[in-house]
């Protein structure tokens, strides 16, 4: 694991302020599966997710159950899926030297009908970022970096490990103020995110903020 650790506490480390939803301007929502030409706002969030297929050229685009979908955020309705080879990567623009919050999403829905978890890896580049593991089918899982990229673009791979088809829902890129951390964020590799706590919350909600003035959820 080339990444060190970190911790974000509370949610304003993470606040972006943009204005509108550029999509090439750092603040990124790919919707994966979605058919092409397709984009939409996501109605509890306010986010604009893009279909995925300039970032890809293989896979296949698959839609959750019925139950599933209902129960979910739209962009999680879509998902792509690779029955063939053994690594299938995506290639997304970045800006050199910046510091991007990368999140990749996850959720089964039992979309294959076959009714049994899959587990596969999540790779940057050539190096593995995480084991791609589920404990419910409807409930979707997420894994972030804080990364930045010596190029113009990044490589994010799906890979078969021979436990299921690997797929993935949903790709997010947010772009971070470079003095967010003291470090370098290219010197070490990568952060991976260990926990992101709501300090002080008395409920047990887990929750993604909410569009308000000035400022959008990452
Ligand atoms: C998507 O848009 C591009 C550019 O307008 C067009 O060339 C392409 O045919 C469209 N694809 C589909 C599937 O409609
Ligand atoms: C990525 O950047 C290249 C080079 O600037 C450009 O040709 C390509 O269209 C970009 N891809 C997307 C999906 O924006
Ligand atoms: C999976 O999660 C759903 C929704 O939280 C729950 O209703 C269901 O009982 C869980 N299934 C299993 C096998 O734990
Ligand atoms: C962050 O960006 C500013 C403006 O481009 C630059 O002056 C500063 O040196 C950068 N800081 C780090 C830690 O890279
Ligand atoms: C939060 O969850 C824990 C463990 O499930 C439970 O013991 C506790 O009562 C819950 N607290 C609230 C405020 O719901």
């Amino acid at each position: 694991m080339l990444h060190s650790l970190f911790l974000l506490l509370g949610a304003l480390s993470l606040l972006t302020l943009v204005i509108g939803q550029d999509q090439s301007a750092g603040f990124i929502s790919i919707d994966c599966g979605l058919p092409e030409n397709f984009s939409y706002t996501e109605k509890n969030t306010g986010i604009n997710y893009i279909s995925d297929a300039n970032f890809i050229d293989s896979g296949v685009s698959k839609t959750l159950s019925p139950e599933d979908r209902i129960t979910h955020q739209q962009q999680f309705s879509y998902l792509r899926s690779f029955p063939n080879g053994v690594r299938n990567c995506y290639k997304i623009n970045m800006t050199s030297g910046v510091d991007y919050l990368i999140r990749a999403s996850f959720l089964y829905g039992n979309y294959d009908g076959l009714n049994k978890l899959p587990q596969f890896e999540l790779h940057v580049g050539p190096n593995v970022w995480e084991t791609v593991k589920f404990t419910n089918s409807s409930i979707s899982v997420n894994y972030e970096i804080i990364y930045s990229s010596s190029q113009d673009h990044i490589h994010l791979c799906l890979a078969n490990t021979g436990t299921g088809t690997p797929f993935i829902s949903v790709i997010e890129l947010r772009t971070l103020p470079n003095d967010t951390y003291s470090i370098s964020i290219q010197s070490v590799g990568s952060l991976a995110r260990v926990l992101r706590l709501d300090l002080g919350s008395i409920t047990n909600l887990t929750y993604r903020l909410v569009h308000s003035v000035g400022s959008l959820p990452t």
